[in-house]
């Protein structure tokens, strides 16, 4: 029975069958070193010349990088083995050849891109996506245990949501339609039948700037819920962020020590309290502290946001931005009409803005001012105002990019090694 190579390690004695593809190969014309790799782990190999018959022996010479094959041997503990085991081949087989892999010593992050579909065999690249796994799981654990539904909203839609600029125009049939930027104008109407529900779903932004954070498509986690307050929308983004970084410190150890990751950095997210503060007030303290004068109404730039993810271990939530750098739908604070009842939630390291919420405005002719001023026509939206004409209710949500999380808990110098095939302006091949 074929086993992986992280249950063999966990025998670490006896007989054993594995299957996977060679990683390393090295060796003389009686010794040959296969380090033998599957999803699990990788583990030495040993073929001698001596023990195998010339068959075995022929087949074991011819093995390269990423040759499959599945070998049974002896597995024993060694110290100077990479992984501190070792097995002594007595039977091999080579199930699927490979010469010449095409990555073996240009590694340039060009050459890596335009290979991305061989990278992925990359231990980076597989320990990455291990982590990405157990975020996504984590997000669905979440969400489902604290009560909500999962719910899907449509790509192809009908209006922008979150900007004109940066939305991707599709033909359809005649007319035209917008790939979703978020799902939540066709996620609100739902709540008024499920009341607290949840996505994971591709999301797209046609992001001009190539940064080390924007992709053209990201993976988008949502909620909204019925009946809420805005605390109840910052309670809830900690709580999911806090569950994702967990899950990552308890379940992917290996994975990030293979990244090289400095989990001490991560901790403080798990155990504190995230700060809350306003707009207002990080305006004050950006002066303060680093002599950075920003005119009250403008919008908070990745320079700025780097430099208040330095004073904070963890997440950092700030509310009460001005009602003219957020989106049509944000609920007017009651107390000040000049700001809005929404919060980005800014990680620390300078991974930028990982959430964007807001509680939801109810007022209609507030709305419809909103829409008018970026240029919208309302009557485009009445399906939308629809949720405040019948029966509406105080309700909020927010969005997640998966990818930020992602590429903030592993570490990355780019976002695009936190999804398998990036999208960028200049690049959607592989
Ligand atoms: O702040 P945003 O634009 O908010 C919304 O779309 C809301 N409708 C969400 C909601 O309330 N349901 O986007 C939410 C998050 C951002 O905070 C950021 O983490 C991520 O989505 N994001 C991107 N991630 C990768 N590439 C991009 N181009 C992104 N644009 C936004
Ligand atoms: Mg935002």
């Amino acid at each position: 029975m074929i086993i992986s190579i992280q249950e063999a390690m966990k025998h670490g004695k006896g007989k054993v069958s594995l299957h996977g593809w060679c990683y390393r190969e090295r060796g003389s014309n009686k010794l040959r070193f296969i380090t033998l790799r599957d999803s699990s782990n990788i583990i030495q190999c040993v073929v001698e010349k001596e023990k195998v018959s010339e068959k075995i022996w022929k087949d074991a010479e011819s093995i390269r990088i990423e040759t499959s094959l599945e070998l049974t041997g002896e597995i024993k503990k060694d110290e100077r083995a990479p992984t501190g085991y070792e097995v002594a081949v007595t039977d091999l087989k080579i199930i699927g050849k490979c010469d010449n892999f095409p990555i073996q010593k240009d590694t340039s992050i060009e050459f890596l891109a335009d290979n991305r579909h061989l990278w992925l065999r990359s231990r980076r690249m597989t320990a990455i996506l291990k982590i990405r796994s157990t975020v996504f799981g984590a997000v669905h654990q979440y969400f489902r245990s604290h009560g909500f539904y999962e719910y899907q909203s449509p790509i192809f839609q009908p209006t922008q949501a979150e900007g004109g600029s940066e939305v991707f125009k599709v033909p359809y049939f005649g007319d035209f339609v917008f790939l979703a930027q978020t799902w939540q104008l066709q996620a609100e109407p739902a709540i008024f039948s499920l009341e607290k529900i949840y996505t994971i779903a591709p999301s797209f932004r046609a992001e001009k700037s190539k940064t080390s954070r924007h992709l053209t498509e990201y993976w988008h986690a949502e909620m909204e819920m019925a009946w809420s307050k805005f605390e109840d929308i910052q309670d809830h983004a900690e709580g999911l962020i806090k569950a994702c970084v967990k899950a990552v410190l308890e379940n992917n150890k290996d994975e990030l020590k293979i990244l090289e990751r400095d989990v001490k950095k991560l901790e403080p997210t798990v155990k504190k309290a995230f700060p809350r503060t306003t707009y207002t007030d990080v305006l004050k303290e950006l002066e303060k502290k680093a002599k950075i004068k920003i005119e009250w109404g403008k919008d908070l730039r990745t320079v700025e946001e780097d430099k208040i993810s330095e004073w904070y271990d963890t997440p950092v939530i700030i509310t009460r931005y001005p009602k003219i750098v957020k989106a049509f739908y944000m609920k007017e604070d009651p107390e000040n009409p000049k700001v809005v009842l929404g919060f980005d939630i800014i990680a620390p390291e300078g991974y930028g803005e990982i959430v964007g919420a807001s509680q939801r405005e109810e007022n209609i002719s507030k709305i419809e001012d909103n829409l008018k001023k970026i240029g919208e026509n309302p009557r485009d939206y009445d399906f939308y105002l629809d949720t405040r004409r019948y029966g509406s209710v105080p309700h909020g949500g927010f969005g997640m990019g998966t990818e930020r999380v992602i590429a903030w808990i592993c570490g990355l110098d780019s976002i695009k090694d936190a999804i398998a095939f990036p999208r960028t302006p200049d690049r959607y091949k592989p």
